[in-house]
């Protein structure tokens, strides 16, 4: 009690669960762990996973699924935001199905032992081994994504003596108002079959022909960090558009409807997400209208999470390396402070022009704040962590700063730019920490050189 009275709790929509501030001392802590406890024990640049919270809001999205479209709706999370074997046996635990999309992301999950008729398998080019591993090992759906898929899954399951469950994965011609890079459904893309042009009917009439597969239902994912349901509620009058008109027209009934995720995070006090129980609670009316208007039955819900598990989950504690000040043309300063990691382990402010903030972790600073840019080590002048944040003007050399909302798509895209190792991800819970992938050694980088 006397240790919740000295911590201020820190905005819930970007920071994990449990992530305080000390009131005196300025430190953070997660998952009851304080941030120089961590940084002793795993240093930096790490990732912070605070295993409660990334639960919690796992859960949170299948009771609200369930609540809105019954007990056989389901959440698929996609696995490309995080994964690793320990998310996976927690999310197997909790009753969450998994996304994946390519053989290493089908290798962790088979791992932890998910279970393969929980697994639902993605991609725009899925291998021939890719696939042929997915029906062998019995997944529950594959989303097919374009003709020579639908006959790739066929003669593969054919020769293997088995039927395959498919989904199509749609493109219901929506722009959904978000960057260019992570919009999915306009038409001008890679994935799916336009519903506008005909190429999804054609498939629909494809897949029903084909011996070996199963064609249950359909698929669209619209984007990514998505702030508004209009997109989801044009897509869902597409979808069971489209679904009705099979029906009439091949008189087939698919009765299932996955439509994606793309659920927005704050990762900023400016971001205001879309509170999940009400996005859901819309969607499901325009479901009841439109299978109404259009004369079918409800199909079985399915969405697939991601960003909105993982990103707030976890936070990156960095070491300050270096601070300067640089005079700008307008002859304000900049202070530029270079942290230890940068584009390796966070690539979308770079890919994007994401937005993220940050905390001085490890003391507290009375210091006014100043224009200040983050910036990794990276040999790249992209290389920004934070474009523009205000931090206080004693930032030295050997501080720590954390960035929250890191979770999704940070480690699941690092890379080894400039040969860095890539940060472990440790996860936090109950004042106890276990790494649940190790930081990469100079080992592991030359173990791949064969010359
Ligand atoms: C098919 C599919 N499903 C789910 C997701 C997860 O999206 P998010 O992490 O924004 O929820 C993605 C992300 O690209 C996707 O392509």
């Amino acid at each position: 009690m006397a240790e919740e009275s000295r911590s201020n709790r820190l905005n819930g929509l970007i920071w994990p669960a449990t992530a305080k501030s000390d009131e005196e001392t300025g430190e953070l802590s997660i998952g009851g762990l304080k941030a120089s406890e961590l940084i002793k024990e795993y240093g930096t640049p790490a990732f912070i996973l605070d295993e409660s919270d990334f639960r919690a809001r796992a859960k949170t999205f299948r009771d609200a699924t369930h609540k809105f479209f019954g007990e056989d709706a389901e959440v698929y999370y996609a696995s490309k935001a995080f994964t690793s074997v320990a998310t996976c046996k927690w999310l197997a635990a909790d009753g969450v199905n998994l996304d994946v999309c390519t053989g290493g992301e089908l290798a962790v999950a088979l791992a932890a032992n998910f279970p393969p008729n929980r697994i639902e398998v993605h991609g725009n080019n899925k291998s021939v081994a890719e696939i042929e591993e997915a029906i062998q090992v019995g997944v529950r759906f594959i989303v097919a994504d374009s003709l020579i898929e639908l006959d790739r899954i066929n003669s593969i399951a054919g020769r293997l003596g088995k039927k395959q469950a498919i989904l199509l994965r749609l493109t219901p011609g929506i722009s959904a108002h978000t960057h260019e890079s992570i919009a999915t459904a306009h038409e001008d893309v890679k994935f799916g079959f336009s519903i506008a042009s005909g190429a999804a009917m054609l498939a629909a009439v494809t897949a029903i022909k084909r011996e070996h597969l199963i064609l249950e239902g359909v698929h669209c994912h619209i984007g990514s960090q998505i702030f508004d349901d209009a997109g989801f509620i044009l897509a869902i009058e597409r979808l069971i558009r489209f679904i009705a008109e099979v029906k009439k027209t091949h008189s087939v009934e698919l009765h299932h409807l996955d439509f994606g995720g793309g659920f927005g995070i704050a990762y900023t006090d400016l971001d205001d997400p879309m509170d999940i129980h009400l996005v859901l609670q819309k969607i499901h009316e325009a479901l009841v209208a439109q299978c109404e208007k259009n004369e079918i039955s409800m199909p079985t819900i399915a969405i697939e999470p991601g960003r909105a598990i993982a990103g707030p989950a976890m936070v990156t504690l960095y070491e300050v390396g270096t601070v300067k000040d640089v005079v700008l043309e307008d002859g304000k300063t900049r202070t530029y402070i270079s942290v230890d990691g940068g584009m390796s382990d966070n690539i979308r402010p770079s890919l994007y022009g994401a937005e993220y903030s940050a905390l001085l972790a490890n003391r507290i600073s009375t210091a006014p704040p100043t224009p200040s840019r983050v910036v990794g080590k990276h040999c790249e002048t992209g290389d920004i962590v934070i474009r523009d944040i205000a931090l206080p003007s004693d930032i030295v050399p050997g501080d720590v700063l954390a960035i929250p909302a890191t979770g999704a798509y940070g480690r699941s895209m690092a890379s080894n730019y400039n040969h860095i190792l890539r940060p472990p991800v440790i996860a936090v819970s109950d004042g106890v920490a276990k790494t649940i992938i190790r930081r990469e050694k100079i080992s592991d980088l030359l173990a791949l050189e064969e010359g």
